[in-house]
């Protein structure tokens, strides 16, 4: 496979033609916050608006996700505009999410407490006014607790089901501020098709789907 050469944060890179600037950054050891990112997606919906990076000879920042890599090209991660834009979708994010660190089951291993240290911003930051939706949380689940208030819409779950697994018991509904992840006919999660494999909850980001303690000693 051909190579390209690309300089990310003044480290000089190599990789795979065709290769988005966010994995040819990860690989390299450089943190570019994203949630909604996967590797294997050929069309990224760059939804999250959290992976923006600057680079050189454009006037706005680009989110690396959807920026494929180019010989040449030289990248900034830390640059103004782009951590500006990425502190915005964070806050804006955490306007409507639910955190309680002190208790929740994913703290430590929570993506949001990583990408907020990143961009040093509080989780309890209070920029924008605080919405929270307020909707039930599905324990019908033997396995596990889904918390919607809690979900940051990324989509992993979802893929997991559909796309690797075939299963599809997870999708999206609805639009804008009511947008949330659920079941077919907003069954519970306990009565939908799902098989009970784990993988949504090992790939969900954050504290959205929690193993029960029981299933968590597995
Ligand atoms: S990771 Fe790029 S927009 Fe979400």
């Amino acid at each position: 496979m051909k190579t390209v050469s690309l300089i990310i944060d003044g480290k000089k890179v190599k990789a795979p033609e065709g290769e988005r600037v966010l994995w040819a950054a990860l690989d390299n050891d450089i943190y570019i916050p994203h949630l909604c990112a996967r590797r294997d997606n050929s069309a990224p919906d760059a939804s999250c608006r959290l992976c923006w990076v600057e680079i050189e000879g454009r006037l706005k920042p680009v989110t690396a996700c959807t920026e494929t890599v180019e010989n040449g090209m030289v990248v900034n991660t830390r640059g103004a505009a782009a951590l500006r834009l990425a502190r915005t979708a964070l806050e804006l994010l955490l306007a409507s999410n639910e955190v309680d660190c002190a208790s929740c089951a994913k703290s430590g291993n929570c993506e949001l407490q990583k990408i907020a240290a990143h961009l040093k911003i509080s989780l309890k930051n209070r920029r924008f006014r605080k919405i929270l939706r307020n909707l039930p949380v599905d324990d019908s689940s033997p396995l596990f607790i889904y918390n919607p208030n809690k979900c940051v819409l990324c989509g992993q779950c979802i893929w997991v089901c559909r796309q690797r697994l075939g299963i599809g018991a997870l999708g999206f509904a609805h639009r804008g501020f009511n947008r949330r992840m659920t079941t077919f006919g907003d069954q519970p999660i306990g009565q939908s098709p799902c098989r009970e494999c784990r993988d949504c909850v090992d790939i969900c980001p954050t504290g959205a789907l929690c193993f029960k303690p029981a299933a968590a000693k597995l």
